[in-house]
């Protein structure tokens, strides 16, 4: 816009205020609203969409009319670069984990807005023939599979997976994490388990892990009468992005006082998990009998959320 400073911007009245806020510049603002358009020549217009908060204030989609483009803005993005730049052109499954991580992480605590967004841009009945997000691989290759994507992903979305997340200081809770994941795998030999250590493991990519799980386990040993922070802090993460539907129990070894478990407990129903008994206390580094404890207890979840999941249906 130095270059350019004569250029007009067409934007929504939220845009005014973040742009001239982040640039302090006065710059030629026409404020455009849902269903204005703007023709651009060759018969060819521009029509506007608002999409407050889908993920900032000012985000707005816009549709070219001819050739079918709809520009989406945040929405159907991923933080994904690769050399080709549509969808044909690029693996699908690395294109659709990207797009499902960035839904997961960023457009999560969205998702009831999301759904009404989804109606409303279905009711206009446009034809589409490419979308082109803001960052990330644009889709031209049969455009409709990721809204169909989002239309899934934006209602409690879970696939039969259980995940297990911890942390440990000297492997302890490492072996309760692999146990109870055999005792899950015993009872349930259908579902699919993945285990991560989250001092060790990319948050982005457990919290997507966790955004496709039915249910979530946590564990982490007693630390200074608290939890390691490494989870503390995950879990602050998990309970910012408002998932629904999902059942947790928590785990963890412990030398004397042992609050560890209570303390996660406390986490998981705080971030609105539907938690299922009052999770499994090991102490000191788990013997035999400890590792077949934590085997009974993998197997009692995996039939707790089976059960607890044809209740709710
Ligand atoms: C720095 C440190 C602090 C600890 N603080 C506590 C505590 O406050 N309460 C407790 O019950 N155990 C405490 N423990 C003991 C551990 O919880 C215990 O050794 C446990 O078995 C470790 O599990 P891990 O093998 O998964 O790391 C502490 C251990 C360490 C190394």
């Amino acid at each position: 816009m130095k270059r350019i400073p004569n250029t007009p911007i067409y934007c929504t009245a939220n845009a005014v205020k973040s742009l001239k806020g982040q640039y302090q510049a006065d710059w030629d603002f026409h404020v455009v609203k849902t269903g204005d358009s703007l023709p651009v020549g060759n018969g060819k217009e521009l029509v506007f969409v608002e999409m407050a908060m889908i993920h900032w204030p000012d985000s707005m989609a816009t549709y070219l009319t001819g050739d079918n483009i709809l520009f989406s803005n945040d929405a159907f993005g991923q933080h994904y670069a690769a050399s080709g730049l549509f969808n044909d052109e690029v693996d699908r499954s690395i294109l659709l984990y990207e797009a499902m991580k960035y839904y997961a992480n960023i457009l999560s605590p969205l998702s009831d807005l999301i759904r009404r967004k989804l109606d409303e841009i279905a009711a206009m009945n446009l034809p589409i023939d490419v979308i082109a997000t803001s960052h990330g691989i644009l889709w031209r290759d049969n455009p409709a599979q990721i809204i169909e994507k989002y239309s899934q992903w934006c209602r409690a979305y879970r696939e039969n997976q259980i995940t297990i997340v911890y942390d440990t200081m000297w492997n302890g809770t490492r072996h309760l994490a692999e146990a109870i994941a055999e005792g899950i795998l015993s009872a349930d030999k259908d579902v699919v388990v993945k285990i991560y250590n989250i001092s060790k493991s990319d948050q982005n990519d457990v919290l997507t892990e966790v955004f496709r799980s039915k249910a979530v386990l946590a564990g982490s040993p007693t630390h200074a009468r608290g939890v390691l922070h490494s989870m503390a802090g995950f879990l602050y993460l998990v309970k910012d992005m408002k998932f629904k539907g999902k059942y947790a129990a928590a785990f963890g070894c412990h030398g004397w006082s042992g609050e560890g478990v209570g303390i996660l407990n406390a986490m998981l129903d705080d971030a609105g998990f539907t938690r299922l008994g009052d999770g499994l206390k090991a102490l000191w580094s788990p013997d035999d009998e400890a590792r077949r404890k934590a085997f009974d207890f993998g197997a009692k979840f995996a039939r707790d959320c089976a059960a607890a999941e044809t209740a709710g249906a």
